[in-house]
């Protein structure tokens, strides 16, 4: 990689970056991470890669989801292990019913910065700066909170190891074993018209495990039966953070950003010139691009040269992310201009970010209903541009809450108030979740039949 190395996306211009207090602070609190471990090995990132190359192929699924921002505050073992639960649910449905592999990748143990709309935030007259995310301030109201702190890059690493060292015990460790996955079904599921279309799936494995076991096959003899491997990803916004965890692979020479496998780059800061492209251009990692409404067919092109040159298939992701309005209208000519120009990529698609609205009651809100017709629009567009619709990307949460309305339990805008917990933009729940994850698999199942 030419002229690249860990710090020269300073030379570039750069956005969305905090204004700390003590920038001497801040350079030890660099120091310190670059001394750290790394969270993750160039291995995996190299097999992520593989994996994706196998999506890219039309060959597998990308899976991706977690919570919007994770928090300080929500960080507990039961948290992980409820986003856990509705992640392997999520795949077990859609490898089975959509009899099609998946590769799941988690938005946790790093997604812990905010792209902001705007820099300040004025409430009652009183104007402090933005809260940017737990890496960077603290959400509360108050001059001393939404000043960045330096220290939260430290706590936030530390959080990010103890998650994912919890997220390979329970995929490695007999949590993610087929036998369990009656266990997976969270409490207030059952309830759910969604829960019992779960059991009933769950009932359908069992039998084929039942049969397999005759055959002879069994968790004890087929790792494959009784482990997974669930990926981590973020989005590489606060890039001191990322530098500090870049490392240069001893096997290879090269660098990767051993803070997560997957990154991904903001629709706000994909700026072509700008420091955010150029970090991430020079680190092996796969890398996901959001692609909003205003992305043109030719800077999109520009995009890919600049992150993939050598058109290596399972590098680079375009996540979609449209509004359920606009993706029949958009996203056709990006598509076709990157099939015609022989670029290899992953489509995903994110129906969340463009669905988001403001409820009557304050609330900020998507409802089910939008975020599923851009799903099924996304699904379309590729079937008729005759291209691979390759994945999701999801914000979704283990905890029973009401942030986005509508699915089988009919949250109102009323009902919003309740249980709503989100730090930043408001989450799927389980139940609606679980909603998707049948719909994509009718049709990843269609799709394999024609
Ligand atoms: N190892 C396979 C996979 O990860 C099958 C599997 C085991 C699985 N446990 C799982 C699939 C949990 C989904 C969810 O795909
Ligand atoms: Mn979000």
């Amino acid at each position: 990689m030419e002229n690249w190395s860990p710090d020269s996306w300073k030379n570039n211009p750069i956005l969305q970056q905090p204004v700390y207090p003590d920038s001497a602070a801040v350079r030890q609190v660099e120091t310190e991470l670059a001394k750290m471990p790394p969270l993750v090995f160039a291995g995996e990132v190299r097999s992520l890669h593989q994996q994706l190359a196998e999506v890219t192929a039309g060959k597998a699924f990308l899976l991706q989801g977690g919570d919007c921002a994770e928090s300080f505050a929500e960080f507990s073992a039961t948290n992980i292990r409820d986003t856990f639960k509705v992640l392997l649910q999520m795949a077990v449905v859609m490898t089975f019913a959509g009899s099609c592999p998946v590769v799941k990748v988690a938005r946790i143990a790093g997604q812990y910065a905010k792209p902001r709309s705007t820099g300040t935030e004025v409430i009652d007259g009183v104007e402090l700066p933005s809260y940017r995310g737990d890496i960077i301030n603290d959400i509360a109201f108050n001059a001393a909170s939404r000043e960045p702190d330096p220290q939260r890059l430290i706590r936030a690493y530390h959080q990010a190891t103890s998650t994912l060292n919890l997220m390979r015990a329970f995929a490695q460790g007999g949590f993610a074993d087929l036998h369990k996955v009656h266990q997976w079904n969270l409490g207030f599921v059952q309830q759910s018209p969604l829960g019992e279309k779960y059991q009933h799936l769950a009932d359908q494995i069992d039998d084929t495990l039942a049969f397999m076991e005759a055959c002879g096959i069994s968790s004890d003899s087929v790792p494959q039966l009784r482990e997974t491997t669930v990926y981590t990803s973020h989005e590489a916004l606060l890039l001191n953070y990322e530098q500090a965890l870049t490392r240069q692979d001893s096997l290879t020479n090269r660098w990767y950003d051993c803070s997560a496998h997957m990154l991904w780059i903001g629709d706000r800061t994909r700026q072509l010139d700008g420091a955010h492209i150029e970090f991430l251009r020079g680190v092996e990692n796969p890398v996901g691009v959001k692609v909003g409404p205003s992305m043109k067919p030719d800077e999109l092109i520009s995009l890919i040269d600049a992150l993939n040159p050598d058109n290596l298939p399972g590098r680079l992701t375009l996540i979609s992310r449209m509004g359920a309005d606009n993706i029949t209208e958009i996203l056709p000519a990006l598509v076709r201009k990157v099939k015609e120009e022989g670029r290899d990529v992953v489509w995903s698609s994110d129906p969340m970010h463009g669905n988001t609205i403001k409820a009557s009651s304050g609330y900020k809100t998507r409802s089910v209903n939008s975020i599923l017709q851009e799903m099924k629009g996304f699904f379309e567009v590729h079937r008729a541009e005759g291209t691979y619709a390759g994945g999701v990307h999801f914000e979704m949460t283990g905890q029973n809450v009401t942030e986005c309305v509508g699915g089988a339990f009919q949250i109102t805008e009323e009902g919003l108030a309740d249980r709503y917990h989100t730090h930043c933009d408001p989450r799927l729940n389980a139940d609606q979740a679980l909603e998707l994850a049948f719909l994509i698999a009718d049709t990843l199942k269609q799709a394999r039949q024609r």
